[in-house]
């Protein structure tokens, strides 16, 4: 709980989502985890899956499914943003050197724009899914918890960038997959962003 809301009940917010790239549009509301019909064949075949972010509001995310993973988008508010540079001293690999993502977001934020984190929201350990545990000073995480990941399958932790905390059995960041943005309310998971 934070300020009076619920954020872990917002997570389970509507949005809408489509498959892009020659099969049409097919809008859908997807409560928490993307409705795989009527383009599961599509999206395991890994076409692009485009996400309106318009209604999302800080500490919230949506997760939908490309390729067969889920994909997880975070919008952070500015406190948030700022926490990830705070913390670097506690996290493996805090500048993406050895983790997997896309050139454009080999950056402390992980992504294109810093109010967005998209990352396949899948513990680099042996695969697990981690709980998403945005409120800074978590009662269970501890007065020191700036936000992020928890996996409780053998403890790792990752910050809000997906980066894992030293000292836990993760080895690597999470996953950032490909991602752009054609224009301010709209991410298209699956394609690359161009950048001059
Ligand atoms: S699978 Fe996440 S810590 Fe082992």
């Amino acid at each position: 709980m934070s300020n009076g809301v619920d954020k872990n009940r917002r997570h389970f917010l509507t949005v809408a989502t489509s498959v892009v790239g020659g099969i049409g549009v097919a809008a859908m509301a997807v409560p928490f985890f993307a409705s795989m019909r009527p383009s599961a064949k599509a999206r395991l075949a890994g076409a692009p899956v485009e996400v309106d972010v318009s209604k999302l509001e800080d500490g919230e995310r949506v997760t939908l499914s490309w390729r067969g993973r889920p994909v997880q988008v975070v919008r952070r508010g500015e406190e948030a943003i700022a926490r990830l540079s705070e913390i670097r001293d506690r996290l493996r690999d805090p500048d993406s050197e050895r983790s997997d993502q896309p050139e454009y977001a080999t950056n402390e934020y992980r992504s294109l724009k810093p109010e967005f984190l998209v990352m396949v929201a899948v513990c680099t350990h042996l695969g697990c899914s981690p709980q998403f545990i945005p409120d800074p000073g978590d009662a269970a995480m501890g007065s020191d918890w700036p936000g992020g990941y928890f996996c409780a399958c053998h403890g790792s932790r990752f910050d809000l960038a997906g980066r894992v905390y030293r000292n836990v059995p993760a080895p690597t960041n999470m996953d950032i997959p490909p991602h752009r943005y054609p224009d301010d309310n709209t991410l298209i998971v699956g394609e690359d962003a161009e950048v001059a």
